[in-house]
């Protein structure tokens, strides 16, 4: 039997844009997912957009009862700036009482609930002004992380700020898959710093207002490994970790900036625009917690040829296709659960073992009607096999001091998931979009309620 910490958080992760639907209704304005599937629906697996998504809206009382029935003890979601502060100022009382409710019912269930603030959703009227391009994007997130505290903090105690801030990096400014959709690394730089500042002055506001409260944020962290020992290939690995892990765990963990990434950024004459101030309140304000993402490795080698100063993120290293990988055929991404064992010890050994938990690891599954039995349940083992190999490595690393509280899977319900829809699949509940987003429950949300009660499994 391998058992876990007394208290662990066995839970799941969404998000709001996701799951809620009712994108805009109830005085919720247009992120940039609304107006961009408006003007672009071509762009969006079958043309599903982010209107009704899981319907959670109408659903969240069965739902948070549906949460407790499979043994969740947490989930972590965002809420919508949209929602909350549709014009950025003007505080939206639907959306108090709906979230209000909505952690209220969670709580009930015996579910805690870690709220997030950002998952990709830049509101349009903020993204018309330049989006996280412009320094006042850091105050209008402020003022909404603000906003937030005040509404929920009695309720909620644990928040992060972002998940993942290199995707909408990476995805909207170097390689053309989210709004708006440009390749251009400078840029991209000065968007990752803005959202850096904007998570700093979001700390800077919670330890005023919330004293007892615990902050975070979360990464997706994909170790590198290289193709090669060669001095080339290993460059180009410790660049690939500079980029995807440390330019956002270093100043959130450590409150300073990685040194050799300041230089890869001088040498190559992308040094984003600061305030004189900055850098002080990097210090003052690091997090109590870490979420850490991993569905799969990233594998790199040394760019064949380099652009200097580099004009995309494979001028500084290039992906790498492994021949031995294991691959998840339905989704088509690697399975190497090792890496989660490998992050785990990271933590211990480089971010001096901050309390830290997996907010998100999963299957994603295509077409998986496919794996219906007669009773009309997904058997899902896939998913338990992939769940236990993860979760072996991560009881490993816990036996040898990684200060890890939790594990929380992608995803409690299937849901939408931006330009692939609903193509795959990951929850623990189907979600069966031609009879009215009717839930059902799948063989390995049964299994997990086992692995909560017993807060282990056997192997
Ligand atoms: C995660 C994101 O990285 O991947 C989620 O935080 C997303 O928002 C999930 O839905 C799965 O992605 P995909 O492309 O397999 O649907």
């Amino acid at each position: 039997m391998k058992k876990f910490p007394e208290g662990f958080l066995w839970g799941s992760a969404l998000s709001g844009p996701q799951t809620e639907g009712y994108s805009l209704k109830e005085g919720k304005s247009a992120s940039t997912w609304d107006y961009w599937f408006k003007e672009n629906p071509e762009r969006f697996n079958e043309k599903q957009g982010p209107q009704i998504t899981s319907n959670l809206y109408e659903n969240y009382v069965e739902d948070c009862q549906r949460m407790k029935a499979i043994g969740l003890n947490s989930i972590r979601t965002s809420i919508q700036w949209t929602r909350l502060l549709p014009d950025g100022k003007t505080l939206n009382p639907q959306a108090v009482a709906f979230y209000r409710d909505y952690f209220t019912k969670m709580k009930e269930n015996g579910v805690k609930p870690i709220i997030n603030l950002f998952h990709f959703d830049m509101p349009m009227w903020l993204m018309d002004k330049g989006g996280w391009e412009t320094r006042e994007s850091v105050e209008a997130f402020r003022f909404y992380a603000q906003t937030a505290f005040e509404c929920f903090g009695d309720l909620v105690q644990d928040w992060t700020t972002f998940n993942e801030p290199m995707v909408h990096v990476e995805c909207g400014y170097l390689q053309g898959f989210h709004y708006p959709a440009i390749v251009d690394i400078k840029k991209a730089v000065q968007v990752a710093y803005h959202t850096l500042m904007a998570h700093v002055k979001a700390v800077q506001t919670f330890r005023k207002l919330m004293p007892q409260g615990s902050i975070g944020i979360i990464l997706n962290v994909s170790p590198s490994y290289a193709r090669s020992q060669s001095a080339a290939d290993l460059k180009a690995k410790k660049a690939a970790d500079l980029v995807n892990i440390k330019s956002f765990l270093d100043p959130a963990v450590l409150g300073k900036h990685n040194s050799d990434l300041v230089e890869l950024l001088k040498n190559n004459q992308l040094l984003p625009e600061t305030l004189p101030e900055d850098e002080k309140d990097v210090a003052a304000n690091t997090v109590d917690f870490i979420g850490l993402n991993y569905y799969q490795p990233s594998r790199v080698q040394a760019p064949e040829k380099a652009s200097f100063p580099a004009k995309t993120l494979d001028d500084f290293y290039q992906p790498y296709d492994w021949p031995e990988k294991k691959i998840n055929p339905y989704r088509g991404w690697e399975i190497y659960p090792q890496a989660i064992y490998d992050v785990a010890m990271m933590m211990k050994k480089d971010y001096h073992n901050l309390p830290w938990f997996v907010s998100e690891n999963g299957m994603g599954v295509a077409d998986e009607e496919r794996f219906m039995d007669d009773s009309g349940m997904i058997q899902d083992d896939y998913r338990i096999e992939f769940m236990k190999e993860h979760l072996s490595y991560l009881h490993q690393a816990i036996e040898e001091g990684s200060n890890c509280f939790g594990y929380h899977t992608w995803t409690f319900i299937d849901c939408w998931s931006w330009l692939n829809g609903y193509r795959n699949r990951y929850g623990f509940y189907r979600v069966d979009l031609e009879e009215d987003y009717k839930r059902t429950v799948k063989k390995s949300g049964l299994w997990y309620k086992k692995l909560s009660e017993r807060n282990g499994y056997e192997e």
